[in-house]
């Protein structure tokens, strides 16, 4: 092994245990962030409102959303790095790739990426665990999405509900790649999703810890990815270790 690369692993190491003493803590550290794409985070958040806007290329116009964000139903309630980067990249893209298309958002957190996606002509349902269902409702609510933002509790790996479309146009998942016990779920739940090469899969991914690459080692035996290549801000987020993968399932 070369020098730089024990380092690199000894840095790795350090991550880890630094991620598992304070697993929010890159949440904090924002200071060297450069771009408009990447607000900043809250420190310590109960119970309050953000205002995102987000860039629209086609028609030129911006997609305002009012997050409401709460820690204490867990970690999903704050509005992640990934979250941003792909609600910014759905926003760029315009409303036409979005029109009258079907979403399901894994893991929403907040709801931020779907929030965007229904703000932009899908019809989008945001899902995740049931501690999260109210503050996605909230949030769906104060913006006004009711008619194309619906809320669903979806537990990777069990079985996906009859609400929930059969087969996607879009599939967007962020921020999700964090705890090692749900890596084998969120890759069943994907491929219990994709059915055909018509969906597409949004996956945006902010690289953390060495065992991330043990769900890539998983995703691997169902799907193959790209990183998505026509985003203009692909450079920024880069430097923050945020990629943004589309996933193709092996048919
Ligand atoms: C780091 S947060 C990201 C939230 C949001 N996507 C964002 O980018 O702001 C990860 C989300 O995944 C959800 N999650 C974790 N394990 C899950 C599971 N087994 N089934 C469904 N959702 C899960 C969490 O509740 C949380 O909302």
């Amino acid at each position: 092994m070369a020098t730089s690369d024990i380092e690199v692993g000894k840095q790795m190491e350090m991550e880890e245990q630094l991620d598992f003493s304070d697993p929010l803590r890159h949440l904090r550290n924002t200071d060297e962030l450069e771009t408009e794409i990447l607000p900043s985070q809250p420190v310590s958040v109960q119970n309050q409102d953000i205002q995102l806007s987000f860039t629209c290329r086609v028609p030129e116009d911006q997609i305002q959303i009012l997050l409401k964000v709460d820690a204490s139903p867990g970690c999903g309630g704050l509005a992640w790095p990934a979250g941003e980067v792909l609600a910014a990249y759905l926003a760029l893209r315009g409303r036409e790739v979005l029109n009258g298309k079907t979403v399901v958002e894994l893991g929403s957190g907040t709801g931020l990426v779907g929030l965007v996606a229904g703000a932009l002509g899908g019809k989008t349902w945001i899902t995740d665990q049931l501690p999260l269902l109210e503050i996605m409702k909230t949030n769906v609510e104060i913006n006004n999405l009711t008619p194309c933002v619906a809320v669903a509790e979806l537990n990777w790996g069990e079985p996906i509900p009859d609400s929930l479309p059969r087969s996607p146009d879009l599939i967007l998942a962020a921020d999700c790649v964090y705890f090692e016990p749900a890596f084998p779920l969120l890759v069943e739940t994907l491929d219990d999703l994709v059915h055909n090469a018509s969906t597409e899969v949004l996956f945006c991914y902010k690289k953390r810890r060495k065992a991330d690459k043990r769900f890539f080692a998983l995703l691997r035996k169902r799907f193959t990815w790209e990183e998505v290549q026509d985003d203009p801000n692909k450079s920024v987020y880069s430097r923050e270790a945020i990629s943004l993968l589309r996933l193709f399932k092996k048919l």
